[in-house]
């Protein structure tokens, strides 16, 4: 009876853990946050030489991570399209394992754009 408490709040406190793991959302600054910013250029860059939008990274205002399988970067930043600024909320689910496994999502003031590129 003892011992089948002790295995149930162990089971529990376990599965707290790994959900904490997998579905923690974590807001970033330091180094984490210079991680999460070159991810974004890189999308920025390979779209903007591919079939576009041609965007430029302003200022990231805010930045979280969450591990799901892969990492989901979701960041409200504002981006620079020729010489007007807009503030968008843009999603990185980056897979990098899968042939165009990043996908980048931009929802702007002027509606949603989806795209997918190579790691
Ligand atoms: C990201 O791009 C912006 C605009 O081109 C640049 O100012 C910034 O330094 C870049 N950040 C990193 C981490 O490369």
């Amino acid at each position: 009876m003892f011992s089948m408490k002790i295995i149930f709040i162990f089971g529990l406190a376990l599965t707290v853990v790994s959900a904490g793991i997998r579905g923690g959302i974590k807001e970033l600054s330091g180094d984490d946050l210079k991680e999460a910013e070159e991810t974004l250029n890189n999308s920025l860059t390979k779209l903007a030489s591919g079939d576009g939008p041609n965007y430029k990274l302003g200022k990231i205002i805010k930045a979280t991570r969450q591990v799901v399988s892969g990492s989901k970067y979701v960041y409200d930043v504002e981006l620079i399209e020729d010489s007007s600024t807009k503030i968008c909320n843009v999603v990185i689910w980056s897979q990098p394992w899968l042939e165009n496994g990043i996908e980048v999502t931009f929802n702007c003031p002027d509606g949603q754009v989806v795209k997918k590129h190579s790691a």
